[in-house]
């Protein structure tokens, strides 16, 4: 199993229900997850805010739950073979393929000169998903494309040059897979592009929880009915509730006959999950030498397992 995060901006509920919650249940020795600062310099972050933020990803992280005892956590930039890969696969992967991925076309349309790497991210992604022999990817519905980027990219190179890369799945959430900006739920939760008002970061006191989610944008017939069609604010919120509360989305607007009402539920049940979170994340954060001496250790494990994958593609493209 592998998965990443970029350490952008704060973790937010999108992260936490898409991606995090199953990182957590389903760690194990076979698990790899990283902290993708390589892709993080594709958003043109200052360099203070990136190192401050790595740090904050790898201390969430263990806040929410993952025990480097039990999975192997380690930052990208520290294994060096994910950068060196990521030029082989460079060399595989078309620029046609990389030019029609959604993100890159949503990202490059907001901003003048963008650099290469904005392009070349699901290269990088591959990268870090083929150097584990990964079967299994758990990652949010924004990543499926990426993902299918990564297969046909293992696909071509096994083809080309012989059996080298497994071939992995995306394994998506139940409910919490797609976690909507809660003041434009047609567009996903968004470190880069949503406001304050629209994304609950897992570290938000309770006062700001509630403000957010008593403002959430919803529709005016009052009528609690799951409907992403017709109803997109509220189904966002009917979804949060079923991610905590591992129901079904159905199942809790059943139990609803006010919009209000419902808002309040939700409220408490988002600040009474993420407080024991927020509590481990102020203890640990206090002690920086046991983060890096966490993230030391998770690099050198991730370098064992990357490295004669690495050079197993090397060997097979013809490298001397
Ligand atoms: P990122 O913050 O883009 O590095 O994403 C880290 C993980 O969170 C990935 O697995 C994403 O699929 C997941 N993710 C990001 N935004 C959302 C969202 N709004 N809803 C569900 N999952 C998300
Ligand atoms: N691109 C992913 C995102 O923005 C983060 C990521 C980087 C990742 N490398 C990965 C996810 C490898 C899964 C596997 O969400």
């Amino acid at each position: 199993m592998f998965s990443g995060i970029q350490p952008s901006g704060s973790m937010h509920l999108g992260n936490y229900l898409g991606a995090i919650k199953q990182w957590v249940q389903t760690q194990s020795p076979e698990a790899y997850y990283c902290i993708a600062d390589l892709h993080a310099l594709t958003l043109q972050i200052e360099p203070a805010a990136l190192r401050e933020q790595t740090t904050d990803y790898v201390t969430s992280l263990l806040a929410a739950g993952l025990d480097p005892e039990i999975c192997t956590l380690f930052v990208q930039s520290q294994v060096p073979y994910h950068a060196q890969m990521s030029w082989l696969l460079e060399c595989v992967a078309t620029f046609g393929e990389l030019s029609r991925m959604t993100q890159f076309k949503e990202k490059a349309s907001r901003q003048h000169g963008y650099r290469v790497g904005l392009l070349t991210y699901p290269v990088l992604m591959a990268s870090d998903i083929l150097l584990y022999e990964t079967e299994q990817v758990p990652v949010g519905e924004d990543q499926r494309q990426h993902l299918e980027m990564t297969r046909l990219v293992a696909e071509r190179f096994n083809n080309r040059f012989g059996p080298t890369f497994t071939v992995p799945v995306g394994v998506h959430p139940p409910a919490g897979a797609r976690v909507m900006d809660l003041q434009e739920p047609t567009r996903k939760m968004s470190k880069s592009l949503s406001t304050p008002l629209g994304s609950i970061n897992i570290l938000d006191e309770p006062s700001a929880i509630e403000k957010k989610i008593k403002k959430a944008v919803t529709d005016t017939d009052n009528e609690v009915r799951f409907d992403w069609e017709q109803k997109p604010g509220l189904s966002n919120l009917l979804e949060i509730y079923a991610s905590f509360s591992g129901e079904k989305p159905d199942e809790v607007a059943s139990r609803y006959s006010r919009y209000g009402d419902l808002k309040n539920d939700l409220a408490s049940l988002v600040i009474e999950s993420l407080a024991p979170i927020a509590a481990r994340y102020r203890e640990l954060r206090s002690d920086p030498s046991t983060l890096d001496a966490i993230a030391e250790q998770g690099a050198a494990k991730a370098s064992a397992v990357a490295g004669p994958v690495y050079r197993r593609a090397a060997e097979a493209m013809g490298l001397f």
